[in-house]
């Protein structure tokens, strides 16, 4: 008998170790039906007010993928920001991002094309085009006119994300991510992922940074507790301050790092960085950047109270907005740090795709997952009010509503004349 107990509590041990250490959530929710308000006479998405709305796709680097979805040889078909994108990877690892539609007869070459060597061959008649655009062949042809190309999107993989530079007026990037030193040496692990579609602007979902007043309404009843005995439990947040070009990330993640010659340099001076980027082939950039004019810093510090005495789960969060569609989130807890990476991607002129991925040394692993079902949780609060909200050009706002015209001033760097409108985005939609 004894010998069974022992059997079972061990593995039971096996089965919290294995949750602990290797379970890496995989959070992927559709939320655009969420709240179902137009199945109980609410307001369905014909009825739904979009407001004045500022331009839809804005300036900047975004996210197409994760490092981890596209293997060498392959090619994805993304369809993001009124554009479609093929993304490959080539025999030699380095991704490339093409306009999808081939300029022979139009294929798309991300729906059945194959990466050979370190070009994009399409499916149709089998044209083969390099990273930087150019047809290299044309197996039944005797020469490969100089017009034969497609457009070749700047792009680049830092943090195990895949970004394209977008950009209406097609300007040079002045800045990209820079990789987060204790993810690129590989010191802190992956510990999970989520993937959320909401329906909103894409400058509401950045906005919340700047929005104090909805942390104690949206994100302070505490999780799993029902209404009648909230009285338990509330989470509180405190210190939120919300900074234009101004970074708050600590700089204890960049310290140990073995720098070698492909490693990125990042240097803070009072608030602005001085970036020196590697130069690499095709896409890749050589860029100086003096100052942080497309970041802002917004830093808070939560905790949750019981019974409304004692106080547990202390964090403090840093977090910095980089350009339009990217955010990482330093969270330093009394165990020790670990860092939530988000990006934002217009799928469609008000269909956002969020992700975030949850990184922290090895041995936190337990905690970063509880942490992160936390965030899954409260970002799920978020969502229910953006898939529902219009965008209010003219709020009426009090005093300590003030940082959002801030962010609002901020975030408007990021849109230029040709940038695309709720309205010329839409008539692009055809099929
Ligand atoms: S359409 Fe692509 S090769 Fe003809
Ligand atoms: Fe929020």
């Amino acid at each position: 008998m004894f010998g069974w107990y022992v059997g079972i509590a061990a593995t039971l041990l096996a089965f919290f170790i294995y949750m602990a250490y290797f379970f890496k959530f995989n959070w992927v929710r559709d939320m655009r039906d969420e709240g179902k308000s137009h199945r109980n006479g609410g307001l369905g998405p014909k009825n739904r007010k979009v407001g004045k709305l500022p331009p839809v796709y804005p300036n900047g680097w975004f996210a197409l993928l994760e490092s981890s979805q596209i293997k060498r040889g392959q090619v994805k078909h993304v369809s993001a920001l009124g554009e479609n994108f093929a993304v490959f990877r080539t025999e030699k690892d380095v991704v490339n991002i093409l306009d999808a539609y081939c300029p022979h007869l139009g294929a798309n070459m991300a729906e059945g094309g194959r990466v050979r060597g370190e070009c994009l061959e399409c499916p149709f008649h089998s044209w083969s085009f390099r990273a930087d655009g150019y047809c290299d062949s044309i197996p039944y042809a005797e020469k490969v006119p100089h017009i034969a190309r497609t457009r070749a999107w700047k792009s680049c993989e830092v943090n195990h994300l895949i970004f394209v530079w977008y950009h209406a007026e097609s300007a040079e990037p002045d800045w990209r991510p820079q990789p987060q030193m204790c993810i690129a040496n590989g010191k802190w692990r992956f510990q999970g992922r989520n993937e959320f579609l909401i329906t909103c602007h894409v400058q509401d979902i950045a906005e919340n940074g700047a929005d104090y007043a909805h942390l104690s309404a949206v994100h302070g009843p505490a999780m799993f507790l029902t209404d009648n005995i909230s009285w338990l439990a509330r989470h509180s947040w405190t210190n939120a301050l919300w900074r234009p070009q101004c970074s708050y990330k600590s700089s204890e993640t960049d310290a140990d790092v073995d720098m070698d010659a492909d490693t990125e340099v990042q240097i803070k001076l009072n608030g602005s960085s001085i970036h020196a980027i590697s130069s690499g082939d095709g896409n890749h950039l050589e860029i100086t950047e003096k100052r942080a004019k497309h970041k802002a810093g917004i830093q808070l510090h939560h905790s949750l109270i019981l019974f409304e005495r004692f106080t547990v789960l202390g964090l403090n969060v840093s977090v910095e907005q980089i350009g339009p569609g990217y955010v990482e989130m330093m969270i330093n807890t009394s165990f020790g740090p670990m860092c939530i990476l988000q990006t934002v991607t217009p799928l469609e002129p008000l269909l956002q795709r969020v992700t975030h991925q949850i990184f922290s040394p090895p041995w936190l692993a337990p905690y970063a997952t509880m942490v992160f079902l936390g965030e899954c949780l409260m970002f799920e609060r978020d969502i229910a009010i953006w898939n529902h909200k219009k965008y209010e050009r003219q709020p009426t706002l009090v005093r300590e509503d003030r940082t959002i015209l801030a962010y609002r001033r901020w975030y408007s760097q990021f849109y230029s004349a040709n940038s695309p409108t709720y309205q010329t985005a839409t008539n692009n939609l055809q099929w």
